[in-house]
């Protein structure tokens, strides 16, 4: 199978958060499959920078753009993946993030920038940038991609195509006046295509036009063909449910694995976890807390932002400085957040530590020297860290919801028993439900053989990307085959 993956972000690239982890390591394990796969992303400064080695292979003259496109050709580093960057200077080269601006604030001209990626893919995915080859199915991913599918159905003799959804909150969302200025169909300017609620969808192109759809997990798969996690899209996600698959992301273990690990300083496996102690005592001392190797340490990285359920953790402040723990929290986000943050961690210097702002060694260290893991999200499409977590021997105490559902067990006095026992799970998005997670953390903590036996066996669950690659070529097959009735 020739299949092209377009992406708006993939690590080791750029990221901002778990598209890039998903973008980085798929495509190398169905390489690694046997297949031939191409990834394709704009070429921010970062993605030029990070790529190593270009070259220049096509220029293509886009639809309404005054400047031709360059097309420049590498490799994903360390894996043996083709990488196209579409270069398009006005739309790309600038300082900041791959959504927004160093003010935080998103570029004014994003439907354009991401209008114009799609324009670049479909060329591409058309071989019409004359390189010789013609993928049978384009696999999308996130609103950046949503228009691809929809320039692609206008198409004669065009690939399948595949969309999956990482995050259904994200949607793309522009005034009227950029539907014109992309010169779409007009006939596109319907409920039943593009328009959602007098705006310009960019999902609504995946969500519509793609011949399937996926989502990160199965549970969120069915989350949001409900009106509570469906974002207003429900309605067209269950009329669609028969062409919507659920596939759990994997992990690069190669990247995330706490017996080789570059970033942290002492390396450890199930067997030395007094080295994963030794993490700790780096940990307590790099967020000033004091160090404590008794003392169990509670662990958060991720985007300060609603879904996260960051909040809850904040309102329990009062709860937890009577508890024997610590802290530590590394993210950014909503200023409101990162101000609350700031503001705990200086108030209580000797329980709470925290961190604004983006670092992949600090992330790594966190995993390594934390105890246990906070996720407490309202909603989450797959969630990587704690699948991070167990990996790192730091259980994770999680919301029972989309990928942390069908990814975390729950410590039940049976499944203690029966050795399947991975973390902490709990029901409500309400403080009172995650502080009763805690304490049941916090008192297994205590037992120490128990505890033990929860680290070890999170340890050796397998989530590596190889699974839900095999998963992904049976629904490229499956895609390909209706395609080509
Ligand atoms: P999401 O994609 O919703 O942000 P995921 O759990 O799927 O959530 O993935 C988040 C990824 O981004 C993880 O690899 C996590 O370590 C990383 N990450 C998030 N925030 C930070 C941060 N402040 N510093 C370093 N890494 C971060
Ligand atoms: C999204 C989701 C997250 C998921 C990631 C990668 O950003 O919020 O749950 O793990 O995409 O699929």
């Amino acid at each position: 199978m020739d299949i092209l993956f377009a992406s708006s972000e993939a690590h080791p690239l750029i990221k901002t958060g778990g598209l890039a982890d998903v973008s980085g390591a798929l495509p190398r394990a169905i390489k690694n499959n046997g297949q031939e796969i191409r990834l394709v992303l704009p070429a921010y400064p970062a993605a030029r920078r990070n790529a190593g080695s270009l070259r220049e292979v096509a220029r293509l003259d886009l639809p309404g753009d005054p400047a031709p496109v360059r097309v420049l050709q590498g490799r994903l580093p360390h894996t043996r993946v083709r990488l196209y960057l579409i270069d398009s200077p006005a739309h790309f080269d600038r300082d900041g993030g791959p959504y927004s601006g160093p003010d935080g604030k998103d570029w004014p001209d994003n439907a354009e920038r991401f209008g114009l990626f799609a324009r670049a893919v479909c060329a591409l995915a058309m071989d019409r940038a004359g390189l010789g080859w013609k993928p049978h199915l384009v696999h999308c991913n996130d609103w950046q991609t949503g228009l691809v599918p929809a320039l692609l159905s206008l198409e004669d003799k065009r690939p399948a195509t595949l969309f999956t959804i990482h995050n259904l909150a994200y949607q793309g969302l522009f005034p009227r006046a950029d539907f014109e200025r992309l010169g779409l169909p007009p006939a596109w300017w319907s409920m039943h295509r593009l328009e959602f609620f007098g705006q310009l969808s960019f999902i609504k192109g995946g969500l519509v036009f793609a011949d399937w759809l996926s989502t990160v997990s199965p549970t969120y798969a069915k989350e949001i063909c409900t009106p509570e996690f469906g974002c207003g899209l429900d309605g067209l996600l269950k009329a669609r449910r028969d062409h919507l698959a659920g596939i759990l992301n994997g992990v690069d273990y190669q990247i995330w694995n706490p017996g080789r690990d570059r970033l942290i300083p002492h390396t450890y496996t199930a067997r030395t976890l007094r080295l994963k102690l030794e993490d700790k005592l780096v940990l307590q001392r790099t967020f000033g807390l004091p160090v404590r190797p008794e003392t169990p340490l509670f662990g958060h990285v991720g985007r300060l932002v609603e879904q996260k359920g960051i909040d809850l953790v904040l309102e329990l402040v009062p709860e937890l400085l009577q508890r024997p723990m610590q802290l530590v929290l590394l993210g950014t986000g909503q200023p409101a957040l990162e101000a609350a943050l700031r503001e705990a961690s200086r108030r209580h210097p000797t329980k709470i530590g925290a961190r604004i702002g983006y670092s992949e060694e600090l992330s790594h260290l966190l995993e390594a020297g934390s105890d246990a893991f906070l996720m407490p999200s309202r909603f989450e499409p797959c969630g990587l860290n704690q699948l991070y977590s167990l990996r790192y021997g730091t259980p994770p105490v999680v919301r029972r919801t989309g990928g942390l559902a069908d990814s975390v067990v729950d410590a039940t006095g049976p499944n203690i028993k029966n050795g399947t026992a991975t973390g902490f799970v709990f029901d409500k998005a309400e403080p009172a439900d995650l502080l009763r997670a805690i304490d049941r953390a916090l008192n297994l903590y205590a037992q120490r053989r128990i505890w033990k036996q929860l680290i070890d066996h999170g340890m050796h669950q397998d989530f590596s990307w190889n699974r839900s690659a095999e998963a992904y070529l049976g629904l490229y097959a499956k895609v390909l085959v209706e395609h080509n009735r």
